[in-house]
């Protein structure tokens, strides 16, 4: 699994660092940035979906890799 964030609709909510900082981190101003390349390590994968599901702009995309 993979996890990018939109920088569109990010609007620097927090959540996503805030429920899985192990994936997440912000920037300088408070927008939510992925860690690293974005690969979910495994046993993290729950911790991603939280986050995408807490995001109020729907603004973490998940993608299952094949
Ligand atoms: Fe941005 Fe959503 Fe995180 S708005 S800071 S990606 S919770």
């Amino acid at each position: 699994m993979k996890v990018t964030i939109d920088p569109q609709r990010c609007q620097g909510h927090g959540r996503c660092y805030d429920l899985a900082p192990e994936l997440f981190g912000e920037d300088d101003e408070g927008y939510g940035r992925v860690l690293g390349d974005g690969v979910v390590p495994p046993g993290e994968e729950r911790a991603a979906r939280v986050a995408a599901a807490n995001c109020p702009e729907r603004a973490i995309v998940l993608a299952e890799e094949a």
